[in-house]
């Protein structure tokens, strides 16, 4: 069988689904992210904190990774990296976001769009502290995103810093940020089986937040 054939045998959006009322909802996307999360931790979704962060380099071209959701509140979406990694220096010279989320057992997707800026460093620090040792080690030994010549260079460091971390838990890697992202709009989409797609855009304005419907 060829990969087109395989693709085209691929079931999508075909499982039940939960409906979606776009006129009952929250006046801010803050407050229907937190109901959609806990919606999609209640479904058993595989890592719902699991999310796409796009970012702009120096040319313009768009760069993408997967981050995990740290924590939401009033100021937006927090998640945490190096700030010397690709992204980090992305981030530093052009601060504009996008994030998306797909909860596929639910048929839904979140897009985010927005500026994201370091967390003051304390709130890096307390992160920081409150990751498992080997998160931590991770970071510590870690030069992210720059080229590895050797993967015994990174086990040889991976055990020099677990001595290091185990001597001192209070140490923090430098570099470790907290990013928060905060939403110019905010999109929700949930999927229907008859292909009528429900999609409602949050979007910021000078007192608060307008909604609207977009076509599927
Ligand atoms: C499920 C999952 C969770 C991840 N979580 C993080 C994270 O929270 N922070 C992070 O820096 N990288 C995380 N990564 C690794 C990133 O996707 C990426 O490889 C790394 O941050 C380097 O990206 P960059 O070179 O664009 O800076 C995660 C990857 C996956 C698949």
């Amino acid at each position: 069988m060829t990969i087109r054939e395989m693709l085209r045998g691929l079931p999508v959006l075909a499982h039940d689904m939960p409906s979606f009322d776009p006129v009952d909802v929250p006046g801010t996307p803050l407050d229907l992210f937190a109901s959609w999360f806990a919606a999609a931790v209640t479904a058993g979704v595989d890592e719902p904190h699991a999310m796409t962060v796009s970012t702009v380099d120096a040319d313009g071209a768009p760069d993408a990774r997967v981050l995990i959701l740290k924590d939401l509140d009033e100021e937006g979406w927090h998640f945490a990296t190096t700030s010397t990694s690709a992204k980090g220096r992305q981030l530093a010279g052009n601060p504009r976001v996008a994030l998306s989320f797909h909860w596929r057992e639910l048929g839904r997707q979140v897009r985010i769009r927005g500026v994201a800026h370091p967390a003051r460093p304390e709130v890096s620090r307390r992160d920081f502290l409150a990751r498992p040792f080997g998160s931590r080690v991770a970071t510590l030994a870690g030069r992210q995103s720059e080229p590895l010549t050797d993967r015994s260079a990174l086990d040889a460091e991976f055990a020099r810093v677990s001595e290091r971390v185990a001597a001192d838990p209070d140490l923090v890697a430098e570099g470790h940020t907290v990013y928060l992202a905060r939403p110019e709009t905010v999109e929700y989409w949930q999927a229907d089986r008859q292909r009528r797609h429900v999609r409602l855009r949050y979007r910021r304005t000078a007192d608060g937040w307008e909604r609207e419907l977009l076509w599927p």
